[in-house]
């Protein structure tokens, strides 16, 4: 089997990448190892920038996100017993849309199969060829489908498979250099039937932990709070969960985060990684294949899709113009969008989360941080312009 660009992974960069291509007249094969119904049903990111709503829009897979998500202008800080909003439309002249990540990949399969897209979900055993293949014009990936071992020949690979996919240790080890922290602590998502409890996103610092209040629909609400990553849902009754998130978000001022029936729970650990080059030859990185941060400032989706708009149009010089500068310059371009991401959600993350080694003298500074958002027309500048992703 033979094709232009073969891609690992039906994520929202890969799947994303494969629609680009698919514009600009370049035939792609995406290769996913688990199944259509498992992709379109797994809960992970909502917030989606300004720019990577353009970008949907623009090629025409923004319809139902226009019409189902909820546009954002601000968000809220909780803590010391106050509220304060940050007009992110104000500060930025941008705003953000909330509609969830399984919806995007909803679109994206729809509009890939629609136009005869080769997605081949269930593949098992896929392996990039050796370092050799790879570095060739003549890469190769092999895998079984349908019980049949097969190889796909293209003259990229382009790793979209996430943060344990099989791209990335192929990269030697004296090219790469990956850069890593893992924080002490976890999120416990919930997702729960009740109408939203706030019309903007509350991020809450309290002692006992972060909280985030965020949404999915008019209908289902998503809720988060710092936890142990160790801990196991099962110890979280959700009387337990309820009283933590009230204690957490609550100011006294009389408003009360909705409870509802809980339908789903789940922890997930917290990381920043970075690897880079995030391109060896003919294998390009994108997404989490290449980079992961802690999800305090909802940026991982948002920056799988910038990835994969600068590698779209890199691709497209080189099949219309023969040209390589852009692909030379990918994994340049794209680490300093990268990085500008690290730093903001390392950042949020510090400033949102409680430390159980911090001294008093540091959780003070933190609470003096956080005023200093709160009451510095600048510093909210700045958070918003990096939320918005106007950077
Ligand atoms: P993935 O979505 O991980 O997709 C990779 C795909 O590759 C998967 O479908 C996987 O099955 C497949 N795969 C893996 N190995 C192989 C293999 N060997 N062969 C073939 N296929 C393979 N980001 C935001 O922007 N905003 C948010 O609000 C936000 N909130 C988040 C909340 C949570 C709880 C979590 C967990 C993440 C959040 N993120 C958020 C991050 C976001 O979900 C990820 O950054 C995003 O999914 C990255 O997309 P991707 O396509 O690179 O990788
Ligand atoms: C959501 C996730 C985030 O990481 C975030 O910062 C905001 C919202 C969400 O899943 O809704």
């Amino acid at each position: 089997m033979r094709t232009q660009v073969a891609i690992v992974g039906a994520g929202p960069a890969g799947l994303l990448l494969s629609h680009l291509l698919h514009l600009n007249g370049i035939e792609s094969v995406v290769l996913e190892v688990r199944s259509r119904d498992e992709i379109e049903a797994t809960i992970r990111a909502g917030v989606l920038e300004q720019g990577s709503m353009d970008i949907l829009n623009d090629a025409g897979v923004g319809e139902r996100m226009r019409k189902e998500g909820a546009l954002h202008h601000g968000i809220e800080l909780a803590f010391a017993g106050k509220r304060h909003r940050i007009d992110l439309t104000e500060l930025t002249g941008k705003a953000i849309t909330v509609y969830p990540q399984h919806e995007v990949i909803i679109d994206l399969v729809a509009a890939r199969l629609a136009a005869g897209g080769q997605l081949l979900f269930n593949a098992s055993h896929v392996a990039l060829d050796g370092l050799e293949g790879i570095g060739t014009e003549r890469p190769s990936v092999s895998f079984v489908h349908g019980g049949q071992a097969q190889r796909l020949e293209a003259d990229f690979v382009i790793g979209c498979d996430g943060f344990h996919g099989v791209s990335r240790p192929m990269i030697p080890a004296g090219v790469r250099q990956d850069f890593q922290r893992t924080y002490p602590f976890g999120w416990f998502g919930i997702l729960v039937e009740s109408e939203p409890s706030s019309d903007e996103l509350i991020y809450a610092q309290h002692e006992r932990g972060f909280a985030l209040v965020s949404t999915r629909s008019p209908t289902v609400q998503r809720l988060y709070f710092q936890c142990d990553p160790h801990d196991h849902v099962d110890n979280w009754s959700d009387d337990r969960i309820w009283s933590e998130l009230h204690a957490r978000v609550e100011i006294n001022d009389g408003w009360k985060v909705k409870e509802g029936r809980i339908f789903q729970k789940n922890i997930i650990g917290m990381r920043s990684f970075v690897c880079a080059p995030m391109r060896s030859g003919r294998l390009f990185l994108a997404g989490d294949a290449a980079h992961i941060v802690p999800p305090t400032g909802a940026k991982g989706m948002n920056l799988a899709i910038s990835d994969v708009h600068l590698l779209s149009r890199a691709l497209d010089a080189f099949y219309k113009r023969g040209a390589e500068d852009l692909l030379d310059g990918y994994s340049d371009a794209a680490l300093k969008r990268v990085w500008r991401a690290e730093y903001f959600s390392w950042w949020m993350t510090r400033l949102l989360h409680t430390f159980a080694d911090a001294s008093p003298f540091e959780r003070q500074v933190q609470l003096a941080e956080l005023e200093n958002v709160a009451s510095s027309r600048a510093m909210q500048t700045a958070l918003a312009e990096n939320y918005v992703g106007a950077f």
